[in-house]
């Protein structure tokens, strides 16, 4: 099965269609917004992510990605279809399930001409039961036939990390394998052996509704652990001599808990956690399941970035009127997308605390410039962000800022002042630099 339709050039569907060209696959992506189309033909890519503009360009001199806008083309000349496309959060928290029915409708309507058997696999995040009903639904009612006899369909969620989106489509931890039944299953299941070959990775294969929950519960943990280390990180800036850090290393060393995640910060951001934990409580909410738990998470991390501007505050004797640098604007290292970014929602209350915000990023200037207009200066280094500035905010661990030095901020900087809230920096190397940062005792 070498043939492969992917409906939805996002950060999920690009990525993957770039590894699956890169694999010898000849994949026909489908992608309603032009100028995407146009640029991935050319074997550029819209977004920032490491390593895929080089897939690209290979799959499209290779002629192994194609785009289109046309469901029939792509249908016809494939075997299988995965569904990326965005399922964002509406304005009441519930999922926006608009893209995967506009997708299922029209690989419904394209099915209906397609005499030999076709899987559809979804892959976008989405509630507990939509495979099994909305998707299944339109599909039939599209095509004609009947889902297990006419076409086959499974749920297989996506877990790359965006930043690190290349690697972990070609190296994933799990594969899950939610299918409606034994055929899908199966072919979804040869569809990964002649990816991966040799390199399968462990395989769970169950019903859709439980691969739906796998995922949202996956991302709501993940969320957890964060905001978990957000709350300790509050009771150790109380303590002299605490330091959130150590106190995680420590925890984490426990095989039953583990240290990945546990990242005190400015809490999480992004395209996934934000509306997956929000999306989760709101879909339990309608059948009476109260998720304290991931509630309480969600709260921390809501109040994580009003607690950062409030230690800027206390460091600076007030914001009105002072220059704050932030360095870094994306969501996290490694990518240029701003959705949900703390960076931007920081710049944004420092704003309304009357400071004058300069910022830098290596990758997500042209987004943030999308939101922020030009209420922002935006410098074109790091040197030129800190010059003049009274305050240092590190928003985004982008690996450039960890070799900043206190000679730097000295020289620069009209009142040399840090706060430190990716926990990237060691006090002991900024002698002379007022200092703060999330989670370290002693803060004010
Ligand atoms: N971004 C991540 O790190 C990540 C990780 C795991 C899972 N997911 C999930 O994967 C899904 C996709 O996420 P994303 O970040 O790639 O979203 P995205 O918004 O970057 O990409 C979605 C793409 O689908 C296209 N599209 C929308 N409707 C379409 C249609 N009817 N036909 C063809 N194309 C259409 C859009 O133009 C867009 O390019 C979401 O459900 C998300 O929750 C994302």
């Amino acid at each position: 099965m070498k043939r492969v339709s992917v409906v939805g050039l996002g950060y999920v569907g690009l990525t993957f269609s770039a590894c699956l060209a890169s694999r010898g696959f000849k994949v026909y992506g489908v992608e309603v917004d032009e100028r995407k189309r146009r640029l991935i033909a050319e074997g550029r890519s819209p977004i920032y992510e490491e390593g895929l503009d080089d897939l690209l360009r290979k799959a499209a001199s290779a002629g192994l990605l194609e785009t289109t806008s046309d469901f029939q083309e792509a249908i016809m000349n494939s075997e299988i279809t995965f569904i990326c496309v965005g399922t964002p959060q509406k304005q009441d928290g519930s999922v926006d399930l608009s893209q995967v029915e506009s997708a299922s409708r029209e690989v419904g309507k394209a099915l209906k001409d397609k005499s030999s058997y076709h899987l559809i696999v979804v892959r976008s995040t989405v509630p507990p039961g939509t495979t099994e009903g909305l998707v299944k639904r339109l599909l039939e009612s599209g095509s004609g036939k009947t889902c297990g006899s006419g076409f086959g369909l499974c749920f297989n969620p996506e877990f790359l990390r965006e930043g690190k989106a290349v690697e972990d489509a070609l190296n994933p931890d799990r594969i899950v394998i939610g299918a409606m039944d034994e055929r899908s299953g199966k072919t979804l299941m040869d569809f990964y052996r002649s990816f991966y070959l040799d390199e399968l990775p462990q395989t769970i294969v169950t019903n859709p509704v439980n691969a739906e929950l796998i995922k949202y519960a996956n991302n709501a943990f993940l969320a957890m652990k964060i905001s978990f280390a957000n709350m300790v990180a509050r009771l150790c800036e109380k303590l002299p001599g605490a330091d959130v850090n150590v106190v995680m290393d420590g925890i984490g060393l426990d095989k039953r808990i583990g240290r990945s995640f546990l990242r005190a910060g400015l809490g999480w951001g992004g395209s996934c956690f934000p509306k997956d934990t929000r999306g989760l409580i709101s879909f339990a909410e309608r059948l009476g399941v109260d998720l304290k738990l991931i509630k309480a998470a969600v709260e921390i991390n809501e109040e994580q970035v009003d607690h950062a501007v409030s230690i800027a505050e206390k460091l600076l004797n007030g914001l009105k009127g002072k220059v704050v640098s932030v360095l870094g604007l994306a969501f996290k290292p490694g990518t240029d997308d701003v959705r949900e970014s703390r960076a931007i929602k920081l710049v944004e209350r420092l704003l309304e605390k009357g400071a004058k915000v300069k910022a830098h990023d290596p990758k997500a200037v042209e987004n943030a410039r999308r939101i922020l207009g030009d209420s922002v200066e935006y410098a074109r280094s790091v040197e030129e962000c800190l010059r003049g500035s009274d305050l240092c905010i590190l928003a985004t661990e982008w690996p450039e800022y960890k070799g900043l030095k206190a000679e730097t901020l000295l020289e620069l900087m009209r009142n040399p002042a840090l706060l430190d809230c990716r926990r990237i920096y060691d006090p002991k190397d900024l002698q002379g630099i007022k200092f703060a940062a999330i989670g370290l005792g002693g803060s004010p």
